[in-house]
């Protein structure tokens, strides 16, 4: 895989020298492969898909398009980072979904864990909501929990201990149009 980027992409991230780390086709392989195995995980029930906002959106796009049953889709805001890039543990719930969970299977879509701390605080918040499964689907995974998060059933790619911007993923708004997932240091 290149992992330089091609004069036009370096256009695209302002000039800035970005590092792929997974290009378009990888993470479109994984997304597919992501997409067959939640299929077959809920073979009844309702199917709830929360994309936890902003970082999801360009995977929550791909992956529900890839989901092969019928669900319904809605979103998560909150908010934690601001522009640095490191996690602050604080976690503000701007957005809540309109429709009842309870008795449905929610699935949680998520760009990438980090300390873990927001999706902990989301998952507590959603679990008295008595849905009827509650699992959570995250594009990337920086393996730094000594106690993994049992909720984390699909994790697309074990990420490096690095700041990561593009497909979705962005450092202060920028980067997010970026169609891989980069290195930004
Ligand atoms: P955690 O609460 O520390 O797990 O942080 C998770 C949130 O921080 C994610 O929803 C991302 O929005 C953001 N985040 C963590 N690491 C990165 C990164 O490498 N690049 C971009 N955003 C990140
Ligand atoms: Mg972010």
């Amino acid at each position: 895989m290149l992992t330089v980027l091609s004069p036009e992409m370096k256009r695209r991230a302002g000039g800035r020298d970005i590092r792929i780390v997974f290009d378009e086709a990888t993470i479109a392989a994984r997304v597919r492969a992501l997409g067959h195995e939640i299929t077959a995980a809920y073979p009844t029930g309702e199917l709830l898909v929360l994309g936890l906002l902003k970082g999801s959106f360009i995977f929550l796009s791909d992956l529900v398009r890839q989901i092969d049953r019928p669900l319904h889709l809605d979103f998560l805001v909150a908010s934690s980072y601001g522009a640095g890039t490191v996690s602050s543990g604080t976690m503000r719930l701007l957005y809540d979904p309109e429709t009842p969970l309870e008795g449905k299977h929610l699935l949680i879509v998520e760009d990438i864990i980090d300390s873990g701390r927001t999706m902990q605080k989301m998952l507590s918040l959603l679990a008295v909501r008595r849905p009827a499964s509650l699992a959570v689907c995250a594009l990337l995974d920086k393996q730094l929990l000594q106690v993994p998060i049992p909720e984390v059933r699909w994790v697309g790619f074990p990420a490096p201990p690095a700041f990561l911007v593009g497909y979705g993923l962005d450092h202060a708004e920028d980067y997010r149009h970026l169609p891989f997932i980069g290195d930004l240091n």
